[in-house]
């Protein structure tokens, strides 16, 4: 098996940092990145972050992951809320996948209350900053190492 975790993001979340700082807060995605990287090589696990604001680049990626990747942490944007081929392709991928938001969703606009890609996730946060995409990735360790 792979030690590989993909780190998903969709569109704006390259200007993370920038874009709304207070809704998304001050970090960047390489702060993201060296988070997530951290909390992976504790576990003995890798990850790889990646960026699009494409729909089908998102897509390409997860394909990508079957053949490289163990788990999925996905933050997919706005895609989120309107993305049934972003699910789709998930559906694809054999291993755990879990979703993360960095704003609380629910306590935002109506359209933000439903998930495409809720249903295809072991575990879904919202809500708690950069912070939730360690928690993804400790997640998706605990998933493949105990079960
Ligand atoms: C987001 C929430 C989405 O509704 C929004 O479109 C984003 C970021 C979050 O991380 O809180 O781009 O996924």
């Amino acid at each position: 098996m792979s030690r590989l975790i993909y780190i998903l993001n969709g569109p704006n979340l390259n200007l993370l940092g920038k874009r709304q700082p207070e809704i998304y807060g001050h970090e960047t995605l390489a702060d993201v990145e060296a988070l997530c990287a951290k909390v992976a090589k504790a576990e003995g696990f890798d990850v790889a972050l990646f960026q699009s604001n494409y729909e089908g680049g998102m897509v390409d990626q997860i394909h990508d992951a079957r053949e490289k990747a163990c788990g999925i942490v996905i933050n997919a944007g706005a895609y989120t809320h309107t993305s049934a081929a972003i699910f789709d392709a998930l559906n694809t991928f054999e291993g755990p996948v879990m979703e993360c938001h960095i704003s609380n969703v629910h306590k935002r606009e109506a359209f933000r209350h439903h998930s495409f890609i809720s249903p295809r996730a072991e575990g879904v946060l919202a809500g708690f900053g950069i912070e939730g995409y360690g928690f993804c990735v400790k997640r998706i360790c605990t998933l493949l190492t105990k079960g």
